[in-house]
């Protein structure tokens, strides 16, 4: 009894030193216009599904939130690198280990060519366990002659051409919460449990080895890693007692739409007295999401975890700065990341105005490139496409515009898969507008495949080291 009531007294005292947001608490959204919110049919049972998920244990804990803000805080910084990568929408119907694993492998692969080739610590967060609702912009599409309701992503209706399926059903937002569940369960046991390995460098590329050029690079890289650790056994270090060169960090994070969900999933830290958002280690605002009297800033202003927001070339240096004010006032680095997705053809002209007003209005934020959604076209048999070229063109863009206005070209943010898909044209393989009907599997936006992941990478750390 005495000891509990001393506890207590040491939360309090934790809780004293928060500064809670002002006004806020994880409903008050709900008077804000939400924008993106799906029409569900039955309001009784969108609410039961919601209390069954606020029922259930959290998928991520604050700690590891606040983990996350500290390495962003380094990359914010200027002193660490954000890999933040994945599909562009998770699918229900391919939720595999084999799925989960590929992807992984991917991201693993890049981060050690950007960590290798760059020398500095890469942050590794994936769009991952919980990216199931999309944006649209209208509200119907037209599939054949059909004008139906929009697909929203997994988590909301299910893509196939009938009015049926393309109903909103509560009951996915609790699958959604399942499938991300297991998804964690199994990333934090590859990540922990000896997959991530350094000595498995050469593993993760068993299988385009011998056939592509960056996968001959790649297993260059991997052999002068191995050297080096067997430089350092031989020099005396116990490598095997380093954590560090076993086990990874990969952090979780989705576009945080669905603000019902989230609600669900806010949970107050034990701890800190602070409230966060348990679905993920980081949640993003999208172009369509982002406004100054929208529910979305409303509810992610209140949460602890780190945020980001999409920002496009319509965006202003004066809506920038409210953004930074609105979500950061403390001003923490690592706390708001701007992730930049202004096409190939303008970045620079229209970063560059953005990244002088925060340099100069002293917010310290971690600006990364999406260069993958503003740089998407119809190929001629109308498949969603983008250019391997396009995408490595805005990041070029990127980091010269950071380069002339002195600030750090701080990470990239991709929409790739493990698997062997013809999704994005271009590449060392060259896939051409013939090849995308051969493996275009995408529940959404067209992905990078395996090998032009890493080919990107490569490139990445090339272009970041020479111009450094
Ligand atoms: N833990 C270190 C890191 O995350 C080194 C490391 C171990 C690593 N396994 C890795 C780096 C896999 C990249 C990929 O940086
Ligand atoms: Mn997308």
């Amino acid at each position: 009894m005495a000891a509990e009531s001393a506890q207590t007294v040491c939360v309090r005292s934790l809780k004293d030193e928060v500064d809670m947001p002002k006004n806020w608490t994880k409903s008050t959204w709900q008077s804000f216009p939400a924008a993106q919110q799906p029409d569900w049919p039955d309001a009784g049972a969108l609410d039961r599904a919601l209390k069954q998920i606020e029922s259930y244990p959290p998928l991520v804990f604050a700690g590891e939130a606040r983990t996350l803000l500290a390495s962003l805080g380094q990359v914010a910084n200027g002193n660490a690198f954000l890999l933040q990568a994945g599909d562009c929408a998770e699918s229900f119907e391919e939720f595999t280990a084999v799925n989960i694993r590929e992807k992984l492998r991917v991201i693993l692969q890049m981060a050690v060519v950007l960590t290798y080739s760059m020398g500095v610590p890469v942050v590794k967060v994936g769009r991952i366990a919980g990216q199931f609702a999309k944006p649209r912009s209208s509200a119907t599409e037209k599939v054949g002659s059909r004008e139906l309701p929009s697909f929203r992503g997994h988590m909301v209706n299910d893509p196939a051409a009938h009015e049926d399926a393309r109903t909103p059903d509560p009951q996915r937002l609790v699958q959604a919460y399942h499938q991300s569940a297991s998804t964690l369960n199994l990333l934090r046991a590859f990540t922990k449990g000896g997959f991530a390995d350094l000595s498995r460098v050469h593993a993760w590329n068993q299988e385009f080895v011998s056939t592509s050029a960056e996968g001959q690079r790649y297993e260059q890289m991997a052999a002068e890693i191995e050297r080096a650790l067997a430089f350092m056994r031989a020099c005396g270090v116990d490598t095997e007692s380093h954590s560090a060169l076993h086990e990874v960090d990969v952090f979780t994070s989705h576009e945080a739409l669905i603000l019902g969900y989230e609600e669900a999933l806010t949970r107050q830290d034990s701890l800190t007295g602070q409230w966060y958002d348990c679905s993920a280690h980081m949640l993003w605002i999208g172009e369509r999401t982002r406004q100054l009297d929208g529910a979305h800033i409303e509810f992610l202003r209140g949460v602890g975890n780190p945020i980001g927001v999409k920002i496009g070339p319509s965006a202003t240096a004066d809506y920038v700065l409210s953004l930074c004010e609105a979500l950061n006032p403390k001003r923490v680095p690592g706390r708001l990341t701007l992730i930049s997705r202004m096409g190939a053809d303008k970045v620079e002209a229209s970063l560059r105005p953005l990244l002088r007003a925060v340099r100069d209005a002293g917010h310290p934020v971690v600006w990364i490139c999406d260069p993958m959604h503003a740089n998407t076209f119809a190929a001629t048999n109308g498949r969603k496409t983008r250019h391997f070229d396009d995408i490595l063109r805005e990041i070029v863009g990127f980091v010269s515009a950071h380069r002339a206005e002195n600030t750090w070209p701080g990470g990239i943010h991709i929409e790739l898969t493990g698997e062997n898909v013809t999704e994005c044209l271009g590449g060392v393989e060259a896939v051409s507008q013939d090849d995308l009907d051969v493996r275009y599997e995408t529940v959404c936006d067209p992905r990078l495949n395996a090998r032009q992941s890493i080919d990107l990478a490569f490139q990445v750390a090339d272009l970041i080291r020479t111009t450094k």
